[in-house]
Order: C-alpha cells, then structure tokens, then sequence
C-alpha cells in the first residue's frame, strides 16, 4: 500500500547505505556482553564502527556481529541491509526493544512531532485529539493527531483543507507521539519513515503513515555537529539588570482583529512604565527575516516557528517581547508555548469575529480574497483554529484599545512581570 502512495525515486538507492537497526528484542549471546537483536532497515555497519543509540544518543562501538550460521566459520565482520544478526557493543548502554541504532555521524531525528501522510483505513474518521497506539518500526508507543493540514484529491491530486479523514482518504497530518521517536523523512528511508495507527479498543490498525519531517526542525539541511555554548552573562543577569522579569505575550488572531494595534498600544504602556520591549508584528518581519515565506501551511507553520525561536532569544536578553502574528494554527502555537518556561508564555487571543474583521477589512485584504485575488487567506479559505487555553481574551467588539491595554497590563501585573510601582501607577491594575 506504501509503495502506491509514494512513487519511487531513484535517488534512494543512494540512501540505502545509511544504517539503521531498529531493535527487536534484547539477549546476551556472550556472557559479558547484551546483544541487540533484530534485521539490519538499511546501510550497512562494521565491527569497530561508532554507534549512536536512539532515542537516548549514547555512543559507542560495535564489538561483535553475531548471526546464527556464524557458528562454525568466521564471525561476519559487516551485516548489510536485510540481514537478520545480533550486535554487541564496547559499552553496557541502556538499550531496549524500539530503540534503533545508527552510524554516530549518520542519525535520523528524534522527534515527538511530525508532519506526515496519512492513509485512513477505518470505517471510523479520523479524530483530531485522540489517542491510538502507533509502532514505528519495533518502536510501540502513543500518538495524537493535532492537525490535518490538508486533503489529497485522489482523482485530481490537488489538495484540499480539510479537517477530517474519512475510510481511504488521505492527508497530510501533524501528529505529536507521547514518547520521542527517531524517524526519517520515508521519501529518504522508507523502512524508517513509515508507521501504523492503531485503535486502542479494537486493536484495529486504522492507519498507515509516511513522515514527510520532524516538525521540530527547520525544513532543508540540518546542521550536524553543533554545540550549545554556555555564556557567561546569563538570562538572570541579563533580566536583573534591565530590573524585570521577561516573559513573551503571543496575540493570535484574524487578520484585522486588532493584534498590531493592541499590541503597539501596549508596547508603548509598558515603554512608558519604563520596561524594556520589542513588538515581532506578522507584516514586518514578513519584509525581512521571513521575506522568503508566503502563505501556504507549510510555510505559516515555519513562519511561527522562527518567531518561537526569535522571541526566545529575546527573553533570554531579559526583553518583555509582544508578538503579533495570526498564528492560525493550534499546534504551532503549542509548539512556540513549549519554547518557554511555565508561565514565561502568555497567550493572548483577540476575539474579533470574522464578519467584524471582514467589515474592517483594513488592508481590503478579505475583498481581494473574496474575489479570489489572495489564495489561502485565513478565515475564507484557510483554517483559524481558536485558542482553546489562552491566558487572555480580548473582545473588540465591545472593548476598545484602551481598555484591552488595560486588561493585559492587569493581568501582567498579577502575575509578577511588573513592578508593585507599576501597578499604583496602571489604573487597570489590581
Ligand atoms: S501567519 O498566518 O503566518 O501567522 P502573519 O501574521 O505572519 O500570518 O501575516 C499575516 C498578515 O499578512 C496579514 O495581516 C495580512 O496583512 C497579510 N496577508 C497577506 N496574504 C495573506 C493570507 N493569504 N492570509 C493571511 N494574511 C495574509
């Protein structure tokens, strides 16, 4: 069924070689050492070869390859893709069933978060939010799928939005597994990019899927190798002495709700009780470090990806940064919440409903996306996902400017991120 979906490429013969052992079941074929049991995905591996096991990334290196016609002859010095064998590694590692072992230099991601292809094979929809098993590999743990992102026309192979699968439709999916797993894209290593669903009642598989990539990384080439380095003034330092604490307050909204101007309104309040801000606002760092994205889902989700990341820098040199994006997407936002220490997040929804918005129409945006002119555009036919937990909702329809300033400085205020002089000084605070 896989292998209808997704038409073969010539290219992954080159791919073949990188190695992937996904463990089947653990034993100890010699007295001092466990052995790692399973059937060689792809790639090859040599003795003395350095491993990284995943998902935990321990290293080390292979000492002995042990197969079962091994006996009477020569140990195998190599085991190749398809190979059934049993591997002994340097170091006593934790390993157990699901974990996969990879060259040192060569792994795949290890991600709870992944953009896939789903093929529904259950009478049941698929449901958003809900639990199912799901084995990748010898790997069993849980998944939920927070989005579906679009429909495959399967007579046409244009895509559609959708928030549904039904008995044999497919979709591109986001699904966070509860576990980290270690995945490849399944263009690249089919072996270890594909997985089953699987109902926790019936024990049915209701699904098969390919991993198109870990959510949790930048599209295109990854960087290997790379270090975190300490500094040595640290974000404490940093946040004492601008003398505040940071924190990041995320509007999410419809396009003309009223997020730029709240949140310009509110950077100004905050600038003039004499706190130290930056405003990330959808429109311009659309003009600069988000130049090369449009609107499509993939790249809305990559646009709120940077911003997580750009305002977590900003917290960390002690800023109260206010970002102003539409941030449609609930897993996204999930995603840029999870950046940051509890509490650090402040979601802030502006509740403006879209025939409001539309009304508005500030940039005469929605006329244009009416007549077709703008595609995708949120609300007329790309999806907004209302914030289900957000720490603050703001009504614009019955609040003004002034007092959804307010209602955010109070709740700043509770919540320790000003100063007690602040408060005395906010007429909204309490
Ligand atoms: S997001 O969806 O990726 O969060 P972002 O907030 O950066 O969007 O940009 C939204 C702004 O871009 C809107 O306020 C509007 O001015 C402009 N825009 C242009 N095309 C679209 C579109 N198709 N959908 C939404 N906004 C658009």
């Amino acid at each position: 069924l896989l292998g209808h979906v997704e038409p073969v490429d010539a290219h992954r013969v080159d791919e073949f070689d990188r190695f992937r052992f996904p463990v089947q079941y653990v034993n100890r074929p010699d007295r001092e050492f466990r052995g790692y049991s399973g059937t060689v995905a792809s790639g090859s591996v040599r003795v003395g070869d350095e491993v990284m096991v995943l998902p935990s990334r321990r290293r080390s290196r292979v000492r002995r390859i042990v197969t079962f016609d091994g006996q009477d002859g020569e140990e195998p010095r190599a085991a190749v893709r398809h190979q059934a064998v049993t591997l002994t590694l340097e170091d006593e590692l934790d390993v157990t069933r699901g974990d996969l072992i990879a060259l040192a230099d060569d792994t795949p991601s290890v991600t709870d978060l992944v953009d896939a292809h789903v093929v529904w094979m259950s009478d049941e929809p698929l449901t958003v939010g809900k639990l199912y098993d799901v084995k990748v590999g010898t790997k069993t743990t849980q998944a939920v799928v927070r989005q579906v992102q679009h429909r495959l026309d399967v007579e046409t192979l244009a895509t559609e939005p959708s928030d549904r699968l039904e008995l044999n439709e497919i979709g591109r999916c986001r699904l966070a597994f509860t576990t980290p797993v270690a995945v490849d894209p399944y263009k690249a290593l089919p072996e270890t990019g594909s997985f089953v669903l699987i109902d926790r009642i019936s024990n049915a598989t209701v699904a098969a899927g390919m991993v198109i990539r870990s959510a949790r990384e930048p599209k295109g080439v990854r960087a290997t190798n790379v270090v975190w380095h300490e500094s040595k003034v640290t974000r404490e330092v940093r946040a004492a002495l601008k003398q505040q604490t940071p924190c990041v307050l995320w509007f999410t909204g419809l396009s003309g709700a009223g997020k730029s101007t709240i949140a310009n309104a509110l950077e100004q309040r905050l600038a003039s009780l004499g706190h130290h801000t930056y405003l990330l606002d959808g429109d311009n760092v659309r003009h600069g470090l988000n130049k090369d994205l449009g609107f499509t889902d993939e790249d809305r989700v990559e646009n709120i990806r940077r911003i997580g990341e750009v305002a977590k820098l900003f917290v960390d040199a002690g800023l109260i940064v206010i970002t102003a994006f539409i941030s449609p997407f609930r897993s996204d936002r999930q995603m840029a919440r999870e950046l940051f220490e509890a509490g650090q997040f402040i979601e802030v929804f502006v509740d403006t409903p879209l025939e409001v918005a539309e009304r508005r129409d500030p940039k005469g945006l929605y006329a244009k996306a009416r007549t077709g002119l703008i595609k995708n555009f949120t609300g007329i036919d790309s999806p907004y996902e209302r914030p289900t937990g957000a720490e603050i909702v703001l009504d614009t329809v019955e609040e003004d400017v002034e007092s959804a300033v307010r209602t955010v400085v109070g709740v700043l205020n509770q919540r320790g991120f000003l100063s007690i002089d602040d408060a005395l000084d906010d007429p909204g605070g309490q």
